[in-house]
Formats: structure tokens, sequence, C-alpha cells
């Protein structure tokens, strides 16, 4: 006879089978393939530590994290650090959109604008662990109806990570049955190829960027909302990173250009912005992410038509690195020393259908959203 004590370990025990191994001690769950280890936490669907080999064969921790995972939800800077923000990410201008004439007001968070779709952001939220092997994770959330303001109609999205060879894959699905909704979901990820160990510099601005066929980028304001410009990056100038493979992060350091070429009066030096991907081909490596400290370089393909560069100015060194990370005397995460790389839709093309992507950012019922993208990890 069971008694409901058993009952409840038996409905545990077959929980757990459910989703596979369970995660360690720390809360972490863990994936890998022969080349690669990925780390994951519930709390905004977050990558907290991923593991690729330098060109010495030593593992390194390539993103940004903190040691302490109870630290992720009480952190006052929140960088959104390789989370899932979401159900519209980056901006929307004015705090405002309409659908067939239909004005939706949403809350105004970043200035004049929306940002992550408000302070219900998915970033901020625990997702649910629905599936879990020793080589892929899938998390889901639900998200009610205008639980960020003016987001209207249920949404309910999975996400699922997964390791092959020296790959890490990311593919997210969201559906809306309800109602027609902005949809517009990255991951957001942040990295140092050399986790803070090069002794001559923890900037990001010898990590070399490649990205063949983004020419173009989004013009945006002092408080990075497109103005609706679009941009041509020719070769040598601040913004170009398709004219040559090997362009240094730092290439148009010194020039006046540079502080305030991501806004804020002046105040922001180096990237923030959204560059185009135009007429890549199928599966083509769209952006190159290399230093030649560590030798390691990370190739993103993506099925996303670009892709925001954020070279990490607002860091102040008041958050810290984790213990795979830094050196002795360098533990702090310091302005401009990462760079987060995020591949999505237009930012605020919903307010902006004259670039021809608002349709694409919007999901509705009978429709089901979907975004993949890879990061295959190798040597210079
Ligand atoms: C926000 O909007 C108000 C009212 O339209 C305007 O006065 C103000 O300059 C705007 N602020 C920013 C930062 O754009
Ligand atoms: C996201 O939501 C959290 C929790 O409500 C809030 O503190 C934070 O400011 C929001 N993030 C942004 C970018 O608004
Ligand atoms: C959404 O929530 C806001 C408050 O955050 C409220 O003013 C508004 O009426 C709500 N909209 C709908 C359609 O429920
Ligand atoms: C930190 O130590 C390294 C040697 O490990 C040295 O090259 C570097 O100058 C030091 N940096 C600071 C800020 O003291
Ligand atoms: C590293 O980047 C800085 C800033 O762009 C540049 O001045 C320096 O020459 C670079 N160092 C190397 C070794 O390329």
């Amino acid at each position: 006879m069971y008694t409901p004590a058993v009952v409840s370990v038996l409905a545990a025990v077959a929980a757990a089978a459910a989703v596979g191994h369970q995660p360690d001690k720390d809360g972490r769950y863990t994936i890998s393939a022969p080349g690669i280890k990925a780390q994951f936490i519930p709390y905004g669907a977050t990558l907290t530590n991923l593991f690729v080999k330098d060109k010495k064969g030593k593992e390194v921790d390539v993103v940004l994290g903190y040691d302490d995972v109870d630290y992720y939800p009480i952190d006052p800077g929140h960088p959104v650090y390789n989370a899932i923000p979401g159900r519209y990410v980056n901006r929307i201008g004015h705090g405002r959109y309409t659908i067939d004439s239909q004005t939706f007001l949403t809350e105004q968070n970043d200035g004049n604008n929306t940002l992550h779709s408000g302070t219900n952001n998915w970033s901020f939220r625990d997702f649910e662990v629905v599936g879990y092997t020793k080589d892929s994770i899938t998390f889901a959330i639900h998200d009610a109806s205008n639980s960020s303001q003016g987001m209207i109609g249920d949404v309910d999205a999975k996400v699922t990570y997964s390791v092959a060879g020296s790959t890490w894959k990311i593919h997210m699905e969201a559906s809306s049955p309800e109602a027609l909704t902005p949809i517009m979901l990255t991951q957001h990820t942040y990295f140092n190829l050399d986790a803070y160990r090069d002794p001559k510099t923890e900037r990001i601005w010898n990590h070399t960027l490649y990205m063949p066929y983004s020419q173009r980028y989004l013009v945006a304001d002092d408080g990075a909302l497109p103005t609706g410009e679009i941009g041509v990056a020719e070769p040598g100038s601040i913004n170009d990173f398709a004219s040559a493979e090997g362009i240094q992060l730092g290439h148009a350091s010194g020039t006046p250009e540079f502080p305030g070429n991501c806004g804020a009066g002046g105040a922001c030096e180096g990237y923030n912005g959204y560059f185009l991907i135009d007429d890549a081909p199928e599966d083509a490596v769209v952006v190159s992410l290399a230093s030649p400290f560590s030798g390691i370089k990370a190739d993103l393909r993506t099925d996303q038509v670009g892709v925001v560069i954020y070279s990490c100015n607002w860091f102040d060194g008041s958050g810290p690195l984790k213990k795979t990370q830094g050196l002795k005397n360098r533990t702090t995460v310091t302005r401009s020393s990462c760079v987060a790389i995020e591949a999505h839709d237009y930012v605020d093309g919903i307010n902006h259908p004259e670039w021809g992507r608002k349709e694409a950012q919007l999901t509705g019922p009978g429709e089901t959203y979907t975004w993949e993208s890879s990061w295959e990890f190798g040597l210079l």
C-alpha cells in the first residue's frame, strides 16, 4: 500500500525522469559535447558558463556571468547576461505601436521608449525546465496577456539549447493563439573570448569582428532608438566590419566619432547598434568574433535579418567576474571589456512599416514564431 509520502516521492521521481537528469547542487544545468560544455539556469533561461578550447587546448569560459546563481535576480545592474528578453526585445519608440489602426501603449521604461517590453521582461522571470538530456535543455515560459503593459494576448514560448561537436545551437518558438501581438526574441549573449586573462588588456578592442553581409546599419538617436535612416558603412569607416576579415573592434578608437558612436550625447564609446544582414546565403557565417590572445573564433549562423553589437560601454566595474575568468588583480567587469551579440529582427520594426519588417514582427492565431541561431567555436 502506498502512503501519501511514497506517492509524492514517486511523483517526484517521475517528474525528474521526464526531464532527464538533474541540476548540480548550485542549480546549474549542464549540457556537453566533445568540444563544448554549457551551463544554464531557469532564471531568464540564462546561459551562465560556456567552456570551449583555446589554442593551447585549455578550457576557457567565454561568456560573462556570475558564480553565485542567486545573484542574477538581485543584481542591480542586470545586464541581461546571456538571457532571453521578451516578448519583444530592444526598443519600442515612444512606448507605442499600432496594429490595424488600433494603438497600444507600452511602458516607457527607458527614457520615452520601451526596452525589452517593460518591467515584466522575460529576462527577469523563471522559465520552466521541460526537457533535459546530456546535450540539450528546453525551457518554457507562459506570458499572460498584458502582463507587459500593452502586449495583448497570452504567449507561450520555448527555447531549446543544444550542443554538438563544438557548436552551441539555440532554437526558439512562440505562439499567440488569442491575438496578433509583437513577438521578437533574442539570446543576449556577452562574450570575452580571452576570459579576461590577457594580461595586456581586458578591453574588447583587440577582438576582431567580421560581418561580411552587414554593410548597412540602423542610424539611431542619442537614446539608441533608430531614426528610420539606414546608414551604409564605407570601407575603413567606424561602422565597417564588412569589408575585410580581421578588423579590430577598436579600429576606430582615437577618432572623434568613437566616443558618441553609440549615443548618449558622446558619453557612449564604441558600439550599441543594429547591423542589417543583407543577402546572406543560407547557412552562411554572418558574424565571426575572434581573439588572437586565446586564438578562439566564434562563428554565428542565424535565420535572423540583423544583429545588435554592444561593446559594453555601460559597465563600470561594479559587477564581479566569475572565478573561471580574470586575473588575481582583475576581478570585475570594467567599461568596454566585453561584447554582446544579439541576433534579431530590425529594432522597432513595428513602428517602421517602410522597412517591410512589421508583418514579420507580429505573430497571431494559427502562426508560430521561430528563431534559430548557432555559435560554432574553433581556432583562428
Ligand atoms: C520625452 O517626451 C517629452 C514629451 O514629448 C519631451 O519633452 C522630452 O524631450 C522627451 N525626452 C526624451 C529623452 O526624448
Ligand atoms: C525588467 O523587469 C524588471 C522587474 O520588473 C525591472 O526591474 C527592470 O527594470 C526591467 N528591465 C528593463 C530594461 O526595464
Ligand atoms: C493593460 O494594463 C494596463 C495597466 O498596466 C491598463 O491600463 C490597460 O487598460 C490594460 N489593457 C488591457 C487591454 O487590458
Ligand atoms: C595585473 O597583473 C598583470 C600580470 O599578471 C600585469 O601585467 C598587469 O599590469 C596588472 N594590472 C594591473 C591593473 O595592476
Ligand atoms: C589593441 O587595440 C588598441 C585600441 O584599438 C590599439 O591601439 C592597439 O594597437 C591594439 N593592440 C594590438 C596588439 O593589436
